[in-house]
């Protein structure tokens, strides 16, 4: 069983003495893992990581990263520690290389072993071609990756990642989604990461946080907290009437609803266990389907039943979404 590496008790943040912008944060988050800060714009993710890497003070309780107190040894934290940001922060008139070279010397890395980490760094992202290119002339996606490496040019045993995927398309989020992994699998770092993308956390992280108004809604896997909400839905449609009117009567449902067109949608605690039962009851009774399909709850239906509003109406999970809303609101 891997160690605690940060432990926060009742951290807390009051911007300006009247935004409690973080609200008595218990966190425990073990060696190697990647763990997940799940929750809308102006959840308190971003203040949370700026206390962690002691960017700035708390307003109350305490917090220790690697053992050390936030407060206390901000200077031994600092050297345990990569952070990316939510936003830009390399040099656009240097090249790729240039920019991780300057920040390793900044962390006084010997020269010859910088070297080496931005050559190995820079492969592991595939940015070789481009790493003597100025970055002005990155994409997007190649800034993002960029970034991801700065942060890990002096070997932090902690990245902290705000938002790494924030504005880039649904292709390059998932390219980033596949470097984040083979870099925790490769350098075994423990990732602190943060997203209002809750598929991007069902993605990366062994655990997460679902945080909403500075304070967390629950914690655990997120296939815990999937299985939690105790509602796979395996939606048949059959072959006639008469065997969908029978299949409301198969065994062990939560729930069976009638959709009309031969078709029914059973609701289960867990389809991988119920399905064997369900297909059973299905030849025992000789019915013949046309379809069959399961639908797992996701993370966003997680988030729903914590707080009782869905994360993308507020701040569009997708562009394509929030335009959709934004028209239909005109129209009103
Ligand atoms: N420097 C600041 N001064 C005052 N209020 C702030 C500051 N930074 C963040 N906030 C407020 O604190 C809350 C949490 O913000 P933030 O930590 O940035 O959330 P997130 O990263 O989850 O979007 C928001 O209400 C935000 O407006
Ligand atoms: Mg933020």
């Amino acid at each position: 069983m891997n160690g605690t590496i940060i432990e926060t008790k009742n951290l807390t943040k009051i911007y300006n003495g009247k935004i409690k912008a973080v609200s008595d944060l218990n966190l425990e988050i073990k060696e190697g893992e990647i763990y997940g800060l799940a929750g809308p714009n102006g959840a308190g993710k971003t203040t949370t990581i700026n206390m962690l890497i002691t960017r700035i003070s708390p307003s109350g309780g305490t917090a220790t990263v690697g053992g050390f107190d936030i407060g206390k040894n901000s200077l031994e934290v600092r050297k345990l520690i990569g952070v990316v940001p939510q936003d830009f922060t390399a040099d656009e008139d240097l090249t790729g290389r240039e920019n991780m070279m300057m920040v390793s010397q900044f962390y006084n890395v010997p020269k010859i072993k910088a070297q080496e980490n931005c050559r190995n760094l820079l492969k592991l992202v595939e940015l070789e071609e481009a790493a003597d290119r100025l970055v002005r002339t990155y994409s997007g996606g190649m800034r993002k990756r960029l970034e991801l490496i700065i942060g890990l040019v002096h070997e932090p045993k902690i990245l902290f990642l705000d938002e790494p995927t924030l504005g880039l398309d649904v292709q390059t989020r998932i390219q980033m989604w596949n470097y984040v992994k083979e870099i925790q699998k490769r350098l075994n770092v423990t990732i602190i990461l943060t997203s209002h993308y809750l598929e991007e956390i069902d993605e990366l992280a062994a655990r997460v946080s679902i945080i909403d108004h500075g304070k967390v809604l629950i914690t655990g896997s997120p296939a815990d907290l999937k299985t939690s909400l105790k509602g796979d839905i395996i939606t048949i449609t059959l072959s006639d009437e008469k065997s969908a009117q029978l299949m409301k009567t198969v065994p062990g449902a939560l729930e069976v609803k009638d959709m009309g067109q031969n078709t029914v949608k059973i609701k289960v605690v867990n389809a991988d266990e119920s399905l064997p039962n369900i297909i059973n009851f299905i030849s025992q009774h000789e019915l013949s389907t046309v379809r069959l399909t399961v639908q797992k709850p996701t993370l966003d239906e997680v988030f729903l039943e914590y707080t009782g509003r869905s994360i993308r109406e507020e701040d569009g999970g997708s562009d394509a979404r929030k335009l959709a809303i934004n028209m239909r609101r005109a129209r009103q």
